[in-house]
């Protein structure tokens, strides 16, 4: 497992969408431009999108936190997630928090729309399979997208597809739920032979079908890169939303007066709910960051 060779296929230089940016204005943030961005996961995977947060952004100050002890989220009711999302969401503002990026496609499927008018002031950030690139990328107009079952069975996914995918554009749309690969990425059991036939279990279905473009739906699985990469082949497209999240996240920070003034590079604090020697080794790993501080959060 890497994340060496981790995919980077959107355009992450390519000016937003103007409607996109007008209907994400909100309040200005100037009042909290110094507090520090909060990223939430259910475990580890998030930190394929904090990579490219702290990359973008090196100056703001970022606060991780995943909720392990659950993982995974994928197998969970929407309520119990929604309810989480509040959870959270009540530490990151208690903490100050200017922006609460949800790195987690599951609990954005789960619980965005609720949070969101539950709290129309604060300024969230989800995630969602990058089907409107794949659209755009894909040559042989076979696309397949691998999340959580949650993710494939939510509303919000389902509805993403109707409006990205026109019925007359030939294009056609493989949604594999991959049960079980999120808590083994998280859990660090990602070799022998079980790995092997998990992986095996998912994507023969996606070798047969012969797409050419396969979206990351799923913020674990760009810890997986290579071993997707290893049975599809080189010429398999693979995204992720990690570089166009980070991109919007810092775009609407500057629209609305959100950014930092600080010179100098910012702190991430790393939370997690369950903590000892092997996570806090796996974190390091996922993050590329040679010595971290992680604390339990008993939420
Ligand atoms: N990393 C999460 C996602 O993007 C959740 C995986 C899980 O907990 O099931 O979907």
């Amino acid at each position: 497992m890497t994340h060496t060779a981790y995919v980077e296929a959107l355009d992450a230089t390519a000016p937003l969408n103007p409607n996109a940016l007008r209907a994400a204005r909100g309040p200005s943030l100037v009042h909290l431009r110094s507090g520090p961005i909060g990223v939430f996961d259910s475990g580890l995977g998030g930190l394929s999108v904090w990579r490219h947060l702290h990359a973008r952004m090196p100056n703001e100050d970022f606060i991780y936190v995943a909720d392990n002890a659950n993982v995974p989220y994928g197998d969970k009711s929407e309520a119990w997630i929604r309810e989480r999302m509040v959870v959270m969401t009540e530490w990151f503002l208690a903490q100050g928090c200017k922006a609460i990026v949800w790195a987690c496609n599951t609990a954005t499927a789960a619980g965005a729309t609720y949070i969101r008018e539950r709290y129309p002031d604060v300024f969230f950030v989800g995630l969602e399979p990058a089907i409107k690139p794949a659209v755009q990328l894909t040559q042989n107009k076979k696309i397949a997208m691998l999340a959580t079952q949650r993710t494939v069975d939510s509303a919000k996914y389902q509805a993403l597809v109707q409006r990205t995918i026109q019925v007359d554009s030939g294009v056609q749309l493989q949604s594999i739920a991959c049960v079980g690969w999120a808590q083994a990425i998280d859990t660090g059991r990602v070799s022998g032979q079980m790995w092997v036939n998990l992986l095996a279990q998912y994507l023969e279905p996606v070798r047969v079908f012969g797409a050419d473009v396969v979206v990351l739906g799923c913020t674990h699985y760009p810890f997986i890169a290579d071993d997707i990469r290893a049975y599809l082949g080189e010429n398999v497209v693979l995204l992720d939303s990690g570089a166009p999240v980070a991109r919007y996240t810092e775009s609407i920070l500057d629209i609305r007066d959100g950014r930092t003034m600080a010179k100098e590079l910012g702190q991430t604090r790393n939370y997690a709910t369950c903590v000892d020697e092997a996570v806090r080794a796996r974190w390091q790993y996922f993050s590329d960051v040679a010595h971290i501080e992680l604390s339990v959060l008993n939420l």
